[in-house]
């Protein structure tokens, strides 16, 4: 698993996905940027979400809010208040620990440790060895799993009561029955806040504390009105935007899984009070048959509904995805009640309610959200297209089976030879397709290296001109998948291509 996931690092920069931010002063923690390929992908994921909601639902508009909101935004939202994580600072080593990342490091030790055992067991037996009985009956390993699975079980009770102090026990206690810092010396468990603060203002007298705002939701409360007035929108209706979030994660780790700089994908669906059951079910259902549209495999999907729930929801579930380090969250879809809105009511003292005009009532409409991180998509699109497989002549070929609906690159052409003028006929087809498809053109090397190394970009289809193309207008054209060629009219590319890679 590890390893899977340091070929996805390594493959995500080799071939111009996501390198570290400033990398030439040594990277900044948690901080990615994304290059020349992994921004047309990134920018895909985001225009394949946008189309799914906005376009496609007559009843969904799309914003784009400013980054910095009036600082009582986040009083209202209760981020103020109630937007931290558990911290623990670990005296010895001077190092600073999210409690709930630490116990999770901590789960991995165990599991480590009992796999070594059953690994030195397997060893000693041979082929007589059955795991399971191992582990139900060696002394040893029984106690000591049941030691480590009570003290997790009641760790991870504290956490969700937020019980501070009986946290720092059991992070104590799992210390002497998995020793992994080596040291004893915590100190106690803080609430962290984890907005980023900044100012706004020419003088240091006048300037104004901000927060980089680390949802970017708040900005569709605050214009819920302005829209559905100027929007005429009728209740059930929703706001959806994308776009840049902050949170001073302090594990931030993980590579684009946990980032302090991020972008989200939010729509909040504003409903009747009352119906907020049937409309929750309903966007759990469509948001799980968007991602099953992709075609990375049902199994690796599934809903955690959520028991302790946000300060502002009184429903709430992810859809997990099967990450290269196990299900991970990936989207949230939240139950948000009237939270939101009416407490900008109380902070502003505006009126922020729907007029129905068939029951001639106003209300505070109530919310469904939806909300998914770019980079973590990415992360998840990524991570499953790339692929490592045996071909029949006993070579490995490296592919990225990217959805071809998000490649950065359609196709590649690619002249068989760089003379007799193949290489003007490829520029040609180029200067056809360029204004449908990202296309890119590529003449070095021997063909076949050519392929796989489109094939290692994601890229769907390798057109390439040989010279019978001179003669007949034909062409070949390589599927990625399947590595199979045909000859085509150069004329029929266009609606090859648009077959597969049209959302
Ligand atoms: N408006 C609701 C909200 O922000 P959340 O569960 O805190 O809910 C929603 O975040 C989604 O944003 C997550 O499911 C995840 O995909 C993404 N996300 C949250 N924190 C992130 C981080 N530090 N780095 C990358 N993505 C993050």
């Amino acid at each position: 698993q590890e390893d899977d996931f340091k070929k996805v690092i390594s493959h995500a920069k080799e071939y111009g996905y996501v390198f570290q931010s400033s990398e030439i002063y040594d990277g900044l923690s948690a901080v990615y940027d994304y290059a020349q390929n992994g921004a047309e992908l990134k920018k895909n994921i985001r225009e394949y979400w946008w189309k799914a909601m906005v376009q496609l639902n007559e009843n969904i508009v799309g914003i784009d809010a400013a980054i910095f909101m009036h600082p009582t935004t986040w009083k209202a939202s209760g981020h103020v208040d109630a937007f931290s994580d558990p911290l623990i600072d670990n005296k010895d080593s001077k190092k600073r620990y999210r409690a709930d990342v630490l116990v999770e490091d901590y789960v991995a030790k165990i599991e480590g440790k009992i796999e070594k055992e059953v690994d030195k067991a397997a060893k000693r037996f041979g082929d007589s060895f059955d795991k399971a009985q191992f582990l139900n009956t060696n002394q040893r390993v029984v106690e000591y799993q049941e030691r480590a699975t009570s003290i997790l079980k009641r760790l991870g009770k504290s956490l969700e009561n937020e019980d501070l102090d009986d946290v720092k026990r059991l992070i104590e206690e799992l210390e002497i029955a998995c020793p992994m810092s080596g040291s004893k010396n915590w100190t106690d468990v803080k609430q962290f806040n984890l907005m980023f603060g900044t100012k706004l203002g020419a003088t240091t007298e006048t300037a104004m504390d901000l927060y980089l705002r680390p949802e970017t939701a708040q900005g569709i409360f605050v214009n819920f009105l302005n829209v559905q007035k100027t929007g005429r929108m009728k209740i059930p209706f929703g706001i959806a935007q994308t776009g840049k979030a902050f949170r001073n994660e302090i594990v931030a780790r993980q590579f684009i899984f946990r980032m302090r700089e991020f972008e989200q994908m939010e729509m909040q669906f504003f409903i009747k009070p009352g119906t907020q059951q049937e409309w929750y079910e309903k966007w759990k259902d469509m948001r799980m048959k968007w991602h099953l549209s992709l075609g990375m495999g049902e199994e690796n999907y599934r809903f955690h509904d959520h028991e302790k729930l946000a300060h502002y929801a009184d429903a709430a579930a992810d859809i997990e995805f099967r990450f290269p380090f196990g299900f991970k969250e990936l989207e949230g879809i939240h139950s948000r009640t009237d939270f939101d809105l009416s407490a900008h009511e109380k902070f502003s003292g505006k009126k922020l309610q729907y007029f129905d005009n068939d029951t001639r009532e106003s209300y505070v409409p109530y919310v469904i959200e939806t909300s998914i991180g770019l980079d973590r998509m990415f992360l998840a699109v990524f991570s499953k297209a790339l692929q490592e497989e045996e071909l029949e002549n006993g070579t490995t070929r490296t592919v990225l089976r990217l959805p071809s609906v998000l490649a950065p690159n359609k196709a590649a052409v690619l002249p068989l030879v760089k003379k007799d003028g193949l290489p003007e006929v490829a520029r040609k087809i180029i200067d056809d397709l360029k204004w449908d498809f990202n296309v890119t053109y590529d003449e070095k090397d021997a063909v076949g290296r050519r392929y796989r190394r489109q094939d290692a970009n994601g890229t769907p289809f390798c057109i390439t001109v040989d010279h019978q193309t001179l003669e007949d207008e034909t062409v070949t054209i390589r599927h990625r998948d399947t590595m199979e060629q045909q000859r085509v009219a150069i004329s029929e590319l266009k609606g090859i291509i648009h077959q597969e890679v049209d959302m």
